[in-house]
């Protein structure tokens, strides 16, 4: 390999020093991926937790942005836009590594009260919000317009191309495989991604599916900035979640999810329990919503997080449980992810060779 395809190769991976605990390593063979992701947010390694509703409160997020990555809260699991104040001062007590809100726009007959958790997010200085939903143009332009950075994350590029012009600043692409609402489409990530690289003037992350650092070289190769996970999360030490339910995503694999709601047009990939089936069950036999609703209730989800019965009620988790065997702390976890992923760059760079080798055969 020549000097140029080796630099061409290792485009995205500068020399800069790596913290481990509290130790600062300088050594020349430490690296670390620098992008556009980590450039724009002051994280170290490309790696989002995205907002989980019940999850994504304030130990998890300080974990993983303590960690190098980039924390998230989730705006809506505080019951009012005062408790997300508490929430974000909450986490500010327990990290100064920079974290973000999401706001999830749901379609609610009586919405929450979009308005007053945007000024809150300003108030307090958030600098980074996820933003996923529907018709997300209001918040997003309350928030630009406060300076905050944009990272709305969809399903479809339709979505994301309309998000471009509203003038996101980031995009996060949420493949069939994610955990949580993969729309109507059931178009994967590796298609979606490779069609964003086309298309897309605005740089993207891909998310749904990813639990390591193949997955990050994956991403990186297909023109992510970074990755986005969830349920990779939930199995963490510091998930604020029962440890049997951890364990539950450990046992689970890529099979163990169901997609509900479908005749609703609200698919929603849930953990494969009894719950679900049944859920299953009455939708293939025509009942309106009414007919499934307590089942899917978000109460009965919360109980599942607080109480450890994984059956008590529908939760989210998606095919990424296939690659999940293992609760680490995040601290763990995004160190293994940066190490993998960075061994199988600089060993995918090796595959560049000179013209004219001879084959074996
Ligand atoms: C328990 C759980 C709750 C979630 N809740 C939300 C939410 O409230 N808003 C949102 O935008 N995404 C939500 N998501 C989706 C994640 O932010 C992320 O897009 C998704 O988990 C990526 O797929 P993965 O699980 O394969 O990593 C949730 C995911 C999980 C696992």
């Amino acid at each position: 390999m020549n000097t140029k395809q080796r630099g061409r190769a290792r485009a995205y991976i500068q020399h800069t020093p790596r913290r481990t605990g509290n130790k600062q390593q300088t050594t020349d063979n430490c690296m670390a991926i620098k992008t556009k992701l980590t450039e724009a947010t002051g994280i170290r390694i490309p790696v989002v937790q995205g907002g989980m509703m019940w999850v994504g409160r304030a130990e998890l997020a300080s974990a993983v942005s303590n960690a190098g990555g980039l924390g998230i809260l989730t705006a809506l699991t505080q019951p009012t836009p005062e408790d997300l104040r508490k929430e974000i001062r909450r986490c500010r007590t327990m990290t100064d590594k920079p974290f973000g809100v999401n706001l999830t726009l749901l379609p609610a007959l009586i919405p929450p009260d979009y308005p007053a958790y945007c000024k809150v997010i300003i108030e307090e200085g958030i600098k980074i919000v996820e933003t996923a939903g529907n018709n997300p143009g209001p918040v997003i332009k309350t928030l630009k317009g406060s300076g905050i950075f944009i990272i709305h994350k969809c399903t479809a590029i339709r979505h994301a191309l309309s998000a471009q012009k509203l003038g996101v600043d980031m995009l996060s692409i949420d493949g069939f495989e994610c955990a949580g609402h993969p729309g109507e489409d059931d178009v994967t990530g590796l298609i979606l991604l490779a069609i964003a690289a086309r298309k897309l003037k605005v740089p993207y992350i891909a998310s749904g599916g990813f639990g390591d650092g193949r997955g990050l070289a994956a991403a990186l190769a297909l023109g992510a900035q970074g990755i986005n996970m969830g349920s990779r999360f939930m199995a963490t030490a510091e998930a604020p979640i029962h440890p049997n339910i951890k364990q539950s995503i450990v046992k689970a694999d890529e099979r163990s999810t169901a997609l509900l709601l479908r005749s609703y047009r609200n698919t929603t990939r849930m953990y494969k329990n009894e719950v679900a089936k049944e859920v299953v069950s009455r939708e293939n036999q025509g009942v309106k919503f009414e007919g499934v609703r307590e089942l899917v209730a978000g109460a009965r989800g919360k109980r599942v997080y607080e109480e450890g019965d994984d059956n008590a009620g529908v939760w989210t988790m998606g095919q990424v449980a296939g690659l999940i065997d293992d609760v680490p702390t995040c601290q763990v976890l995004l160190e293994r992810i940066e190490r993998e992923a960075e061994e199988i760059i600089a060993g995918n760079a090796k595959m560049l060779v000179g013209s004219g080798g001879k084959a074996k055969l």
